[in-house]
C-alpha cells in the first residue's frame, strides 16, 4: 500500500527520535510490502528559525496532502533560547496549538500504562500498583477551552490584569464525549469523565452532555469527578480508571501526572485525531533541550506513537502489533535507554534501540 506520512522532526531531542521511529517504519515496509513516501514539515522553533513564524500555511497545506504526520516534540529551553524572546504568539507552542486547530484535531489519546519490564521505574508504592499494574487512555478535547478562549493583558483602573476565556459548546463536549465512548468499549468499558462543575459553567455543561452521550453507550459505566479529587486519585489508586475524558487544560494536567506515575514518560505515545482517520502522532514528552544531540534520548514513545498511526490512520493493525511486539521484545531482552535503565539491564543509545526495535520487526 502506497501512503504519504508528514515528518515534523521538531526541535530538541525530536530530529533524533523521529529518525528512529522513520528506522522502524522502513523496517515495517520492507516486511510487509508497502511503500512510504515522507514530507518533511517545519513546526515550532525549527519553522520559526527558517520563517519567522511557528507554523505557516504552507506547513498546514502540505500536512493535508498526507494521510497522517509524524513529529518528534517542539520547543527550547524558555530561559536560554532566543524563540522566548519573542511575543507569545510566535513561540513554538504556539505553532503547535495552531496546527492543532488548522486542522481540527480535537481528540487527543494518551495512554498511561505500566510495563512490567519497568514496574521499578514506578515511582509509587508496591502495594499501590498491585500484582496487575494499571492501564488506562487519557481522551483530552484539544481545540477548544482556555488554550484557545480570547485572552488579553490590559490596564484596568491603573492595574495590571491578564484575562484568560473557557469556552465550550455542547457540540465540542458531544464529539469528544462519543470519542471517548467508543473507545471505552473496546477496553473495559469505564468512562471517567473529569471536570469541575462545582464552581465552572462549562463543567456543568459538560457533565450534561457527557450524560446525554451515555445514553447510547448501555455497557459502558460512566462516572462523573472532580478534577482535583482525579489528580488525588491517579496518585492513589491508579487502577480504577480506565478511559479518562476530560477538557482541554485538565487533560493538559493530569496526562503530565499519569505519565509520570507510569516512571516511564519516555515511553509514552500519543494521537491527535480529528473527525476523518487523519492524525497528528506524537511522543506524550517534551523536546528535552538538555539531552539533545547526545544519542540518549529514549525514542520508544515515537515509536509507539508511530505504531498509533499505522493503527489509527493507515488502518494497518497488524503492522502496529509488530511494532508494539518489537517495542516488548526489546524491553524483555533487557535494552534499555538511560531513562529507563535499572541494574542488570543493557544500555542502549537512541540510535540503538531503533536499530533493535526495527530489527525485531
Ligand atoms: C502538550 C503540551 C502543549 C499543550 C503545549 C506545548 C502547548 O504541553 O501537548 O501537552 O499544552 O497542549
Ligand atoms: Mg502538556
Amino acid at each position: 500500500m502506497n501512503r504519504k506520512i508528514g515528518l515534523i522532526y521538531g526541535d530538541g531531542i525530536g530530529p533524533e527520535i523521529v529518525r528512529e521511529a522513520k528506522k522502524v517504519l522502513d523496517a515495517v515496509c520492507a516486511k510487509y510490502g508497502h511503500t512510504f513516501t515522507y514530507e518533511r514539515l517545519l513546526l515550532g522553533g525549527e519553522s520559526i528559525d527558517a520563517n519567522g513564524y511557528p507554523l505557516t500555511d504552507e506547513t498546514v497545506a502540505a500536512a493535508k496532502t498526507c494521510d497522517a504526520v509524524l513529529m518528534g516534540s517542539i520547543g527550547g529551553d524558555a530561559k536560554t533560547s532566543p524563540w522566548y524572546q519573542l511575543e507569545p504568539s510566535r513561540r513554538p507552542e504556539a505553532g503547535l496549538l495552531g496546527i492543532r486547530k488548522a486542522l481540527g484535531l480535537f481528540a487527543n489519546l494518551r495512554p498511561a500504562y505500566l510495563y512490567h519490564e519497568l514496574r521499578a521505574a514506578c515511582p509509587l508504592h508496591e502495594s499501590i500498583i498491585g500484582e496487575e499494574g494499571f492501564d488506562m487512555i487519557i481522551v483530552r478535547e484539544l481545540t477548544g477551552g482556555l488554550y484557545f478562549g480570547a485572552r488579553k493583558t490590559e490596564l484596568v483602573d491603573g492595574v495590571m490584569t491578564a484575562t484568560d476565556t473557557l469556552t465550550y459548546n455542547e457540540n465540542e463536549i458531544r464529539r469528544i464525549a462519543r470519542r471517548a465512548f467508543e473507545i471505552a468499549c473496546k477496553r473495559r468499558k469505564k468512562v471517567t469523565s473529569v471536570d469541575k462543575a462545582n464552581v465552572l459553567d462549562s463543567s456543568r455543561l459538560w457533565r450534561k452532555v457527557v450524560t446525554e452521550v451515555s445514553a447510547d453507550y448501555p455497557e459502558v459505566a460512566l462516572e462523573h469527578m472532580l478534577v482535583d479529587n482525579c489528580a488525588m486519585q491517579l496518585v492513589r489508586d491508579p487502577k480504577q480508571f480506565d478511559v479518562i475524558l476530560t477538557e482541554n487544560m485538565f487533560g493538559d494536567i493530569l496526562s503530565d501526572e499519569a505519565s509520570m506515575v507510569t516512571g516511564s514518560i519516555g515511553m509514552l505515545s500519543s494521537a491527535s485525531l480529528n473527525e476523518t482517520s487523519f492524525g497528528l502522532y506524537e511522543p506524550s514528552h517534551g523536546s528535552a533541550p538538555d539531552i539533545a544531540g547526545t544519542n540518549q534520548a529514549n525514542p520508544i514513545a515515537t515509536i509507539l506513537s508511530a505504531a498509533m498511526m499505522l493503527r489509527f490512520s493507515l488502518d494497518l493493525d497488524r503492522e502496529a502489533d509488530a511494532v508494539e511486539a518489537a517495542v516488548q521484545k526489546a524491553l524483555s531482552d533487557g535494552y534499555r535507554t538511560g531513562d529507563i535503565w535499572s541494574e542488570g539491564c543493557i544500555r542502549l543509545t537512541t540510535t540503538e534501540m531503533g536499530d533493535r526495535i526495527a530489527g525485531a520487526v
